[in-house]
């Protein structure tokens, strides 16, 4: 691994007293242009040892999260779950597993987390439950015909014999959607239906129990005090219950399990619900469409609040592909007045300095293999660019931990310990997902680096990070964390930031240039040369030093422009 980073430093800050923003904690519209930063709890920090993090773990951290200047934590899920696919495989989704701790423990961390001003936001799972949730055992036990089995998608087998899958259609992790059970003496039966792993039965989104079942569990988190719910897979839950065959291509809204129009009314009996609780309790979509006008249907009042934006996350290091990504994703939120969300990195795709490194920067599920090559010290100085870039744009920023401390994605996990079925799944073509999930640094020279007291973590964690922990880093103002820490709270403290129209500057087809409200400018330089600076007061924050006044190439620049 080349971790030969250049040395960078941020220019000096300024703070503007007259100009300080609303403060996210008493805001019941926090969500509109919050710093959300995403918990995956099995790797953020173990208290009990065992080398999984843990609810603990993440209490004893947050003053790390107060200090770092972000509003909200969302935590993928951490219920009860056989870890099929990571704990998107729910088996009970009121508890938690014990790997994490309690529940008890949850709502200690829930009204923590509010003492120190950040409020937290949960992962619901609605599209699938795990094979061991309550419902799939007894659909199991009832056998087919049964009311039980009218929860999923249980179909006989085609062919003669039944030995075929109802239809062609492939799980989203290689190989097809279907599995066969079979009867208590071994005799081969239905099938069902898993978008996902096997360990993950969709749920029938037509059984009024599945509706009633969901609502009940928005309340009960709601009522424990978490201020949002993440919606995992919001766009796949609606079927055709005719279940056809998928075609070449499909018009918006018809396609069999994808963006179908039924959402809209499920969703927005939710927002009922979750505007019961208050007007700060909010609703993310997990919403992958390429399209933005049916992907902002879903941010139409009364419908979510808002929804990770996926466009600009997979966008190649590329100015005219970024500032396209920016405009469309302006213009589809604003028609319907949603905020727009800026997001980088998540627990499934590559880390950004690894994946800005590569000769294709652009992100896809379908190109992921072992051995492509990148050049680490060219994707930290985009992924600092695009950070700023990020940050400076109206709306919510969400990151993903670790991001914060510039980690790469880890590729040389041995294939033994590889956990994530998306690997098994493609035949082993794709590294998997366990590359971005690998536990945090904290401090030390070695594994485990703080991160827990026990030897083997569960995933192997690289020997040489010893200069990526946050011990390493804090005070350091050339780190990838003071960048994070100094942009945040500038982001906060700064009025512009979020509420300031933004208005695109003209400087090449290379460069990415817009102001923010009167007191923000944003310039961030793909020309590969040096860059002269529009005219500007001060310089509030830049991801590598000035060259000569001039902004070197894979640089943001935050600037006060002149008044
Ligand atoms: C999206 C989640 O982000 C991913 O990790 C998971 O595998 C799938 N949904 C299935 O739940």
């Amino acid at each position: 691994m080349n971790l030969n980073v250049p040395a960078m430093s941020t220019t000096t800050v300024r703070t503007d007293p007259a100009a300080s923003g609303p403060t996210p904690a008493s805001d019941p519209e926090w969500w509109r242009n919050a710093a959300i930063y995403q918990i995956y709890p099995r790797s953020f920090a173990d208290a009990n040892g065992d080398g999984t993090g843990d609810i603990a773990g993440v209490r004893a951290r947050l003053p790390y999260l107060r200090d770092l200047g972000v509003d909200a934590v969302w935590f993928t899920p951490w219920y009860p779950s056989p870890m099929a696919d990571g704990g998107y495989d729910v088996a009970d989704y009121r508890e938690v597993d014990d790997l994490f701790g309690d529940l008890t423990e949850a709502e200690g961390l829930i009204a923590d987390a509010r003492a120190l001003g950040i409020r937290t936001i949960l992962d619901v799972v609605p599209n699938h439950v795990s094979d061991q949730h309550q419902w799939f055992q007894d659909s199991l036990a009832a056998g087919p015909g049964s009311p039980e089995r009218e929860r999923f998608w249980f179909r006989d087998g085609g062919g003669a014999d039944g030995t075929e899958p109802p239809n062609g259609w492939k799980s989203e992790f290689g190989g097809p959607a279907w599995s066969r059970v079979a009867s208590p003496d071994g005799t081969p039966e239905q099938w069902y239906l898993h978008l996902f792993a096997p360990g993950q039965p969709d749920l029938n989104w037509d059984h009024p129990d599945v509706r009633r079942e969901h609502e009940d569990v928005l309340r009960f988190w709601f009522e424990r005090g978490v201020a949002g719910i993440r919606i995992d897979s919001a766009a796949l839950l609606a079927k055709d219950a005719g279940l056809p065959e998928l075609l070449d291509d499909h018009d918006p809204g018809d396609h069999p399990y994808v963006d179908r129009d039924e959402l809209q009314g499920i969703y927005r009996g939710w927002r009922q619900i979750a505007e019961s609780y208050g007007p700060d309790r909010v609703l993310i979509g997990e919403i992958w469409l390429a399209d933005a006008e049916r992907f902002a249907r879903y941010l139409r009042p009364g419908v979510l609040h808002s929804a990770f934006n996926f466009d600009f996350m997979t966008c190649a290091w590329s100015a005219p592909a970024l500032r396209g990504s920016i405009e469309r994703t302006l213009q589809a939120h604003e028609r319907v007045g949603a905020p727009a969300t800026w997001v980088l990195s998540n627990h499934d795709v590559t880390r950004p300095v690894t994946r800005y490194g590569r000769a294709d920067s652009a992100f896809s599920f379908d190109a992921k293999r072992f051995g492509i090559p990148t050049d680490l010290g060219a994707g930290t100085r985009r992924a600092r660019a695009a950070a700023l870039l990020a940050m400076a744009l109206p709306g919510a920023y969400y990151l993903f931990q670790g991001e914060e401390l510039g980690l790469p994605e880890v590729e040389d996990i041995p294939l033994e310990r590889i956990d994530d079925p998306m690997h098994a799944r493609s035949g082993g073509l794709d590294p998997g997902r366990d590359g971005c999930r690998v536990p945090l640094p904290w401090s030390g020279d070695r594994p485990p680096y703080g991160f827990g007291q026990g030897l083997e973590t569960w995933l192997p964690q690289p020997d040489d990070w010893a200069g990526l922990t946050v011990d390493a880093q804090i005070g350091d103002a050339k780190s990838m964390l003071e960048l994070y820490r100094t942009a945040l709270g500038l982001r906060r403290s700064h009025a512009d930031f979020a509420s300031g129209d933004l208005r695109w500057l003209n400087l090449g087809q290379d460069v990415i240039a817009f102001h923010r409200g009167p007191g923000l400018t944003s310039v961030t330089n793909l020309t590969g040369g040096r860059l002269d600076l529009p005219p500007h007061e001060h310089v509030w924050l830049a991801s590598a030093p000035l060259e000569g006044g001039r902004l070197p190439a894979d640089a943001t620049a935050w600037l006060r422009p002149q008044s």
